[in-house]
């Protein structure tokens, strides 16, 4: 069968997130599957210079104040459509925002690149026609619900929730504006709290409604989570799935690091330890070495570290943060590093490169999320049998087996977790990270369950193709 994935975010080309793995990871995983798809994503200034290399597909006249053109390539494996709209994205900044803040015509933006996903979708292009269109977040919420008000051309429809704190939120008078039928102005459609939000449209209009782990799924209808959504999700608990996320394992494999390692073979890891403690001038820690690798948000609990590092500190451990985001977490984060100079290093900003090194000479990853529909960094953690420690809520839940006494006891564990996230449990996990790592019998099997448990995507791309296989029946 064949699927047009509709996103703004896609690895190799565009991320702020995780959203950019999956998305780009999809192809290639649901190819092995039997499922063809390609993937619509907006041509954003910094992936213009691509279009002069890829073939016109569809020729949309009138996109909010412009033209859009849809070019057809292929961009390191991913089958990608790149809609050129430049009134809409030829723009320096982020994909949804710039210094200023978010870009104010983003309901526009987006709609615009849900608009031409139905349409591609319901007419078909140079020769393709999908079975189902796949739309993610709220960027292409819309997606769905065109399909739906303006017929669906026998294709069947996803939306999948990777974060439901953002929900697309655009006034009630942009009704029109936006090409949405008045009489689906209610709160059983498209009304939401007398506003619009494109996730809540693509919720009540999609066929299927996934998000990215099991444990999300249940949380997402309620209203500690939902966020205000939950009502419209569990409205349609029939059609909601969770999926769990998986990495791509041959980016993130420690085998193929500089300094490569394997559960069979270990030495390459304290190698890389001692690396890492060097290019960042911390002396070699006796305790565990953790790491953070986020973005510095409310959503991530980053502003529990003041209160637990010291501890960590003190029982022998060392830290390093790499992140960027709010400003007064990255403060509080150099505070840190100040406060604790040699054990504790912080650096502002984006670095895949540093990422792969932090993951394979660190022994610890601490993941203190609030909410986390499925997380990544755990799963690079389990990899390469750098422990995580997380807090038990979303996938978090779903990929990290805990060491309790009876996990310990049957030799399963593969990290520690911890409720609810606040200081007071955060700091009981690092203790107990502590003493697991003191016990190195304990330590190394842990290590080796870490980096054999399965993070591939082989399960979930079977769970999709299953999910679209029953849109097509
Ligand atoms: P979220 O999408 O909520 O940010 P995820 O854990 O799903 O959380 O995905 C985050 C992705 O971004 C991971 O691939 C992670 O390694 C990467 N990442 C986050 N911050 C940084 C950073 N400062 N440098 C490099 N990679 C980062
Ligand atoms: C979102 C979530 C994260 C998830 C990612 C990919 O960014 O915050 O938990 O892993 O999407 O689905």
């Amino acid at each position: 069968g064949r699927v047009l994935s509709v996103a703004s975010e896609c690895v190799p080309l565009i991320k702020t997130g995780g959203l950019a793995d999956v998305v780009g990871a999809l192809p290639g995983a649901l190819r092995a599957e039997g499922w063809e798809m390609q993937v619509l994503l907006p041509a954003y200034r910094r992936l213009r210079d691509l279009l002069p290399g890829m073939g016109e597909v569809w020729r949309e006249p009138d996109l909010w104040g412009g033209e859009g053109v849809v070019y057809q390539g292929e961009v390191e494996g991913v089958p990608v459509l790149l809609l050129d709209a430049p009134h809409l994205y030829d723009r320096e900044g982020g994909p949804y925002n710039s210094a200023g803040g978010d870009w104010p015509d983003n309901p526009q933006r987006f709609a615009a690149l849900s608009w031409v996903a139905a349409r591609m979708a319901r007419e078909g292009f140079a020769g393709w026609k999908p079975d189902v269109l796949h739309a993610h977040d709220w960027q292409a919420g819309f997606a769905p619900a065109y399909l739906a008000y303006g017929g669906s051309g026998g294709v069947g429809s996803v939306i999948t929730v990777h974060n439901v704190a953002f929900q697309g939120w655009a006034d009630a008078g942009m009704l029109g504006m936006l090409r949405l039928p008045r009489e689906a102005f209610h709160p059983g459609q498209l009304e939401y709290y007398g506003g619009l939000s494109s996730l809540k449209a693509g919720l009540v209009s999609a066929d299927r409604i996934t998000t990215v782990s099991p444990t999300y799924a249940q949380e997402l209808m309620r209203p500690e989570f939902g966020m205000g959504m939950q009502g419209v999700i569990a409205a349609r608990s029939g059609a909601v799935s969770g999926i769990l996320n998986g990495v791509d394992t041959g980016v993130w494999s420690p085998e193929t690091e500089p300094i490569a390692f394997s559960a069979r073979a270990m030495k390459g890891k304290a190698q890389a330890r001692v690396a890492l403690c060097e290019e960042f001038g911390l002396s070699v820690p006796d305790g565990p070495l953790a790491i953070v690798v986020s973005r510095l948000t409310d959503q991530k609990g980053i502003d529990l570290l003041p209160q637990v590092v010291p501890d960590l500190i003190a029982a022998g451990g060392g830290l390093i943060v790499l992140g960027s985001g709010d400003p007064a977490l990255e403060a509080a984060m150099r505070g840190l590093e100040s406060r604790f100079p040699g054990r504790v290093a912080v650096r502002i900003g984006y670095d895949e490169g540093l990422s792969h090194r932090l993951f394979s000479g660190a022994d610890a990853v601490l993941v203190p999320s609030r909410f986390e529909p499925c997380g990544l960094t755990q799963m690079y953690g389990l990899r390469y049998g750098t422990i995580p420690v997380v807090a038990l809520v979303g996938g978090l839940a779903d990929t990290v087996i805990h060491a309790s006494p009876a996990a310990l006891a049957a030799g399963v564990a593969t990290g520690v977790q911890f409720h609810p996230t606040d200081a007071v449990a955060f700091a009981q996990a690092l203790r107990h990270l502590v003493a697991l790592y003191r016990d190195p019998k304990t330590w190394v099997r842990m290590q080796k369950n870490a980096m054999t448990h399965p993070v591939g995507w082989e399960t979930s791309a079977a769970a999709y193709a299953a999910l679209y296989a029953g849109l097509v029946a």
